[in-house]
C-alpha cells in the first residue's frame, strides 16, 4: 500500500517543486525529494543541537544559515537530531516547537523541507509527540521520524536512530527518562533496522550514498566514538560503499576520514551551545578538521562532485571538502 501525502503548503503547491510519497509497506520509509533545478543538482544545509530557544547563538547560526541558503537555493534542510533541549517535545502543545523551531528559522530561504532525526535528548521527552504528523499542521515544515531514506535522484539520504544503539542509556540512564516505547525489545528493533538498513544500502541506484544519524561513528570532540555503532553500524556502512556518514551529538564541526574505507565522517552538531574544549588529543588520526564552536555544514551534490563547507556562527568558511566520482557512461 502506498500513501501519497499531498503537501498542502502554497508554495509548494503553486511551484508544484515538491513531492512527497509515503510507502507504508516498506520496512524503511521512503520519501522522494526530486532535483528542481535545470542541472540537477541538491543543495542542503545540515545543522545539529540546535533546539534552545535562540539562545546559545541559535539564532544567530539560524540567521547565517538563511544567508547561506538563500545564496545556495537550498532544496531543503537535514536536522541530525536534539532537536529540542533539554528533554525533547512534553507533547505536541509544548511551546519549544515555537521557541526553538518556527520562530527561530525565519529566514525566507529556510521555509523548506526539514529532515530530522531524533538524539538523545529527544528521547527524554515525548518521542511520539516529535514523530506526530500533528506537527506538521503546526509547522509545515517539520518531518521527523525514526528511520528513513529520502531519495532525490543523483544521492539517497539514509536516516538512522542511532539512540537505541547506545548501551549507557539503558544500563546507566542516571536521573534521565527516556522514551522507548517503539523500541522495545531493543535487539530485535536494532537487528531488523540493521537488516533493513543494509538490503536499502545494497539496492540502491544512487550516485552518492549519505548516511544520517545522531551520534558520532568517529568523533574526537566531548563524546568521542560511539563504540556500539563502530561495531554494529560501521560494517553495514563499508560493505555498501557509502559515501558520507552525517553525525550531531559532538557540538562542534568535524571531518575524519578513514584507513580502511572510502567514508568519510562529519560532524555538523554547532546548531546552539558549544565550546566544550574538551578534544581526544590522542585520537588525531585522520582528522582533517576540528572546530570547537557553532555553526553548520552546507552541501551541493551533483553527478560528478559533492563540495561541503563549514560555516560559522558569522557565516565565514571555516573549511572545504570536495568529492568527486568519474563521469557516468551509459555504455562501455
Ligand atoms: C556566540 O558567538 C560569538 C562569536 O563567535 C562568541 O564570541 C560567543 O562566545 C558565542 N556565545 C555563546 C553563548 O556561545
Ligand atoms: C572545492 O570546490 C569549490 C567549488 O568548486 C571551490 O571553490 C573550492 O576552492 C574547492 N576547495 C578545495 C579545498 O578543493
Amino acid at each position: 500500500m502506498a500513501i501519497r501525502c499531498k503537501p498542502s503548503d502554497p508554495l509548494w503547491l503553486f511551484t508544484g517543486l515538491f513531492t512527497w510519497f509515503l510507502h507504508v509497506s516498506v520496512a524503511l520509509v521512503r520519501l522522494e525529494h526530486p532535483a528542481v533545478k535545470s542541472d540537477g543538482s541538491i543543495s542542503l544545509l545540515v545543522v545539529g543541537d540546535w533546539g534552545r530557544r535562540s539562545l546559545y547563538n541559535q539564532s544567530e547560526v539560524a540567521f547565517q544559515m538563511g544567508k547561506i541558503g538563500e545564496r545556495m537555493e537550498i532544496d531543503f534542510v537535514i536536522s541530525t537530531g536534539d532537536n529540542f533541549y533539554d528533554d525533547g517535545l512534553r507533547s505536541i502543545d509544548d511551546p519549544a516547537f515555537h521557541e526553538s523551531f518556527s520562530r527561530v528559522y525565519t529566514a525566507r530561504s529556510l521555509q523548506k523541507q526539514w529532515y530530522s532525526v531524533l538524539g538523545n535528548h529527544d528521547y527524554r521527552g515525548d518521542v511520539a509527540a516529535q514523530l506526530s504528523p500533528a506537527l506538521r499542521r503546526i509547522d509545515e515544515r517539520w518531518l521527523c521520524l525514526r528511520s528513513f531514506i529520502l531519495q532525490t535522484g543523483i544521492a539517497e539520504f539514509f536516516f538512522v536512530d542511532t539512540t537505541p544503539f547506545v548501551d549507557k542509556y539503558f544500563r546507566k540512564p542516571n536521573k534521565h527518562v527516556y522514551d522507548w516505547r517503539g523500541v522495545l525489545p531493543r535487539e530485535d528493533y536494532l537487528s531488523k533496522l540493521l537488516k533493513d538498513l543494509d538490503l536499502a544500502l545494497r539496492s540502491s541506484q544512487a550516485r552518492w550514498k549519505v548516511v544520517v544519524g545522531h551520534h558520532t561513528i568517529r568523533s574526537i570532540g566531548h563524546h568521542r566514538s560511539t563504540k556500539e555503532l563502530g561495531n554494529l553500524l560501521l560494517p553495514i556502512l563499508k560493505a555498501n560503499t557509502v559515501d558520507m556518514y552525517i553525525n550531531g551529538h559532538d557540538h562542534c564541526l568535524q571531518h575524519v576520514s578513514s584507513r580502511s574505507s572510502r567514508i568519510q565522517f562529519l560532524t555538523s552538531g554547532g546548531g546552539s551551545k558549544a565550546w566544550k574544549g574538551d578534544t581526544d588529543i590522542f585520537n588525531k588520526d585522520r582528522v582533517k578538521f576540528y572546530y570547537d564552536g557553532q555553526g553548520f555544514m552546507s552541501m551541493r551534490l551533483t553527478e560528478t562532485d559533492m563540495n561541503v563547507v563549514f560555516h560559522d556562527v558569522l557565516g565565514d568558511n571555516l573549511y572545504h571538502l570536495n568529492l568527486t566520482k568519474p563521469q557516468q557512461h551509459s555504455a562501455v
